[in-house]
């Protein structure tokens, strides 16, 4: 779950979207990334309590993804927790060579006890979230409906080629943008939808995250919306995304080239072919321009 803008949804898609895979069957470990350990207290944690946690296993080759793993409530849900002082791996690992891959290394010693691994980034484009992107199959950027949410996604994408280019092998196939915080009642909320869509086409998961007083509540409670508030439209959606993933999600037995490409899957690279860039999109078929005055109703 990447996306630099703070506050877009991705420590609650993370946590959620690792309990729904969980509860349809999936071996998932969930990877906090993020100094904040939002994930971490979202899963009823206490992140200082953890004497070794993720920030070990990025700067100490000695210790190991599964040693830091531990059980949430969920079943057949495991956390690599983190705390504040993976703050510090940012300036730690600045002069280290291979910085960027010391994730990756981590998770080759997991890769048989889970069947999924979901990574929550931070809102930066760091060297955490730089060792997520390299060690990731698939990405999925949270979007928050809203008017900004482009500048920076456009920002994300370039980065994620550079990384394409830069790192081989690199094992990023697929990207996904995820719409949180949606609205169907305000227009704005339609509007901003409907040209994400039109711009991104396929990208974007047919599944979106409404906005939801349930999802806001249950990290007070230290679990995920899906124990919390089973029954509630953020437990759907978030239960419908994951759906959707295991739908987009090749089996790891499939050789890559022959993956088949469902759903939201497609190369990265056709995303730089110009389809995105809104001036060209407006140029080409105009859009019903978004009323600012709508803003207050989001
Ligand atoms: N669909 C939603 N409906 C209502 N509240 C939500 C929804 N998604 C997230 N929130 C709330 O919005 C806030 C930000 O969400 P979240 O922490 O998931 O974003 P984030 O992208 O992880 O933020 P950061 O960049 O700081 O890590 C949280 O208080 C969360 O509980
Ligand atoms: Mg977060």
């Amino acid at each position: 779950m990447v996306n630099q803008k703070g506050g877009c949804g991705k420590t609650t898609t993370a946590v959620n979207t690792s309990a729904a895979l969980a509860e349809m069957g999936k071996r998932v470990l969930l990877i906090d990334l993020d100094p904040q350990a939002h994930a971490t207290i979202g899963l009823g944690h206490d992140p200082n309590f953890f004497p070794r946690t993720v920030y070990d296993v990025l700067t100490n080759a000695h210790t190991r993804l599964s040693d830091v793993a531990v059980r949430t409530g969920i079943g057949r849900l495991d956390l690599a927790p983190c705390n504040v002082l993976l703050a510090g791996a940012e300036l730690e690992l600045a002069s280290t060579q291979g910085k960027e891959l010391l994730l990756a290394r981590g998770l080759r010693d997991v890769r048989e006890a889970y069947d999924l691994c979901v990574i929550d980034c931070p809102p930066a484009l760091g060297v955490l979230t730089l060792n997520a992107l390299v060690s990731s199959t698939d990405i999925i950027v949270p979007v928050q409906v809203h008017y900004y949410a482009l500048e920076g996604l456009r920002r994300l994408l370039e980065t994620v080629a550079i990384i394409r280019q830069r790192f081989h092998p690199c094992s990023m196939d697929n990207i996904g943008l995820l719409l949180t915080f949606v609205e169907e009642r305000t227009t704005f909320s339609r509007q901003v939808q409907q040209q994400l869509r039109e711009i991104f086409g396929d990208l974007v998961f047919d599944t979106v995250i409404h906005r939801n007083v349930r999802l806001a509540e249950a990290p007070s409670a230290g679990e995920p919306v899906l124990t919390y508030a089973s029954q509630s439209k953020g437990a759907a959606d978030y239960r419908a995304l994951a759906a959707e993933i295991l739908q987009t999600v090749p089996s790891t037995t499939e050789p890559a080239e022959e993956r088949i490409r469902r759903g939201i899957q497609k190369q990265l690279s056709a995303i730089f072919q110009g389809v995105w860039i809104p001036k060209r999109q407006r140029r080409q078929k105009p859009v019903e321009p978004i009323r600012p005055q709508s803003i207050e109703s989001t």
